[in-house]
């Protein structure tokens, strides 16, 4: 039996911080709101000609650094991302070429905040059933660019950022159960529906999201995928030592980590600092306290993201 394990992360953060006072003399809002409705004090924005691609090839020279692999060995390449450089070619072939790396798969995953436990339980597949051997898993966001900035219900709620993980074929778990789930029905609730037709956009470019709705099915779909995974692995919560959820409000965090019987020093939170950074925010999260060496070798680590679409997904593992 074979497993795939995370032998490596790193994460990069644009340098410009924007605090809430900042967005208080942009939009009708105030600090005391955001954090007390959201735990957000500030988030990154990325540089005018910074893109996608190079917050991810940032976090992926840290990953592959930290991991103490040789660049030549990453045999797969998944950007998770919803705000790719440019339609097509893919981010993911763009960071290829920026490592200087060539000739194995690469492609973009879109599961918006989900995304990244969607790219990492989708590499998880290829190292196990032997068609790679070591996977650079990226998230990678500037939603900066897709949110209407006068819009105070949902301006105050991001940033930008990346975060990545380098996963490599091993015979000890490694990760030991994965869970992803999908429901199109909800795909109104959380949309960025403008396109591009004919050298126009057409219909809304921004981000635009039915706040309470989101986090209504957040809180409930959360809580129940992580009992579901739990199961399937034939653990219980009192096995987990730790969860890195999706950081997009400290109200959902709290709720999961409750129904976990979790006490929130076991919780990993970013959301103050970083905001909501989609498909950014779980490698984020994870690369931060594995810096700060909260996680210990063999500890159960749950990682759980949910997103539009609605799209959501559990990564199980041992550290
Ligand atoms: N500053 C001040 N007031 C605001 C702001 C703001 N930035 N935004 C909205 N308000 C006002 C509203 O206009 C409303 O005023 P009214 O009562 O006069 O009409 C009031 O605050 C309450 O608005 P609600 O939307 O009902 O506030 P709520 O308590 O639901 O909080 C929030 C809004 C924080 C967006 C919440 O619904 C939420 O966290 N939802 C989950 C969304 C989320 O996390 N999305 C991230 C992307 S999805 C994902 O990653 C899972």
């Amino acid at each position: 039996m074979m497993y795939s394990r995370i032998i490596g992360t790193g994460s990069y953060l644009p340098a410009r911080v924007v605090t809430n006072a900042e967005l208080e003399s942009k939009v009708r809002t105030n600090d005391q709101w955001i954090v007390a409705r959201t735990g957000i004090r500030e988030r990154r924005i990325a540089g005018d000609h910074e893109t996608t691609s190079d917050l991810a090839v940032a976090a992926a020279k840290a990953a592959i650094a930290k991991s103490g692999i040789a660049p030549e060995e990453i045999d797969l390449l998944i950007v998770a991302t919803s705000t790719p450089d440019v339609i097509f070619p893919s981010t993911a072939c763009i960071v290829q070429d920026k490592l200087g790396l060539h000739g194995f798969p690469a492609f973009d995953l879109q599961a918006v905040c989900a995304g990244f436990v969607y790219a990492l339980a989708t590499a998880d597949q290829f190292l196990r059933a032997g068609g790679a051997k070591c996977a650079l898993v990226i998230g990678a966001e500037v939603f900066s660019r897709i949110l209407d900035w006068q819009d105070r219900s949902t301006c105050v709620l991001f940033g930008d950022g990346a975060g990545a993980v380098i996963l490599k074929r091993s015979p000890e778990p490694g990760i030991i159960q994965t869970r992803l789930k999908a429901d199109g029905r909800y795909r109104n609730i959380l949309t960025t529906p403008g396109y591009i037709s004919n050298g126009q956009i057409v219909g809304h470019p921004f981000l635009k999201m039915e706040g309470s709705a989101v986090f209504k099915f957040a809180v409930k779909a959360l809580a129940d995928l992580a009992t579901e995974t739990l199961e399937l692995a034939g653990l219980t919560q009192s096995h987990l030592q730790w969860l890195v959820p999706h950081q997009a409000n400290i109200r959902i965090i709290e709720s999961t980590a409750k129904h976990l019987g979790l006490d929130m020093e076991r919780v990993v939170v970013t959301v103050d600092k970083h905001g909501n950074t989609s498909a950014a925010s779980i490698p984020l999260a994870l690369d931060s306290a594995a810096e700060q060496g909260k996680f210990s070798s063999g500890d159960l680590i749950l990682l759980e993201g949910i997103g539009g679409g609605f799209t959501w997904g559990a990564v199980l593992l041992r550290w």
